[in-house]
């Protein structure tokens, strides 16, 4: 028996002006989209921005439902909204950023399951990984490259996309 190891490496910024540039411009963004969230639910507003290899950058915010599974995360309103309106364009980068309404969150948040996977179509799509930026309202960011962080043995079967 052998054991098949991915470790995955997740760089944690505790001092802003260590950032890069372009990576706090997009948090800055998520942020903003964090106003537009409806989360009269979970009382959980959460922002996304999502940066095109053409300069674009398009936002999301959850937006929930009565009926919660027909509500959606910030994240996949964001990439569906990317690829809606430049299918052709590959993501360089998502922002993910959150303010709750009771309290601080004082940590980044990480992706569900279902968003890493809705993201990792698009990095296969394209052939491209996306970097992908976490803050929690405050406090530390962290920043990872590509989906394959959080979802280290995702689905994925070649040969379905070739028949
Ligand atoms: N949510 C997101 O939008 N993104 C995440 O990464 C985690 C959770 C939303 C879903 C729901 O509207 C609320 O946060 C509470 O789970």
């Amino acid at each position: 028996m052998e054991e098949i190891k991915k470790v995955s490496v997740i760089k944690n910024i505790t001092d802003i002006s260590s950032m890069d540039e372009a990576d706090m411009a997009l948090l800055k963004q998520a942020k903003e989209a964090v106003h537009t969230a409806y989360a009269p639910y979970s009382k959980f507003h959460v922002g996304a921005a999502v940066l095109l290899a053409n300069g674009e950058v398009v936002l999301g915010s959850n937006q929930e439902n009565i009926a919660s599974p027909s509500g959606l995360c910030a994240e996949r309103v964001a990439i569906f909204h990317a690829g809606a309106k430049f299918p052709d364009v590959p993501i360089v980068s998502i922002a993910i950023t959150v303010k709750a309404e009771n309290y601080v969150v004082k940590e980044p948040i990480t992706c569900c399951g279902a968003c890493l996977q809705s993201m990792s179509e698009f990095e296969m799509k394209f052939d491209k990984e996306m970097r992908i930026i976490l803050q929690g309202e405050t406090g530390n960011i962290w920043i990872a490259e590509g989906v394959k962080t959080f979802l280290p043995f995702m689905f994925y079967v070649h040969e379905l996309k070739n028949k």
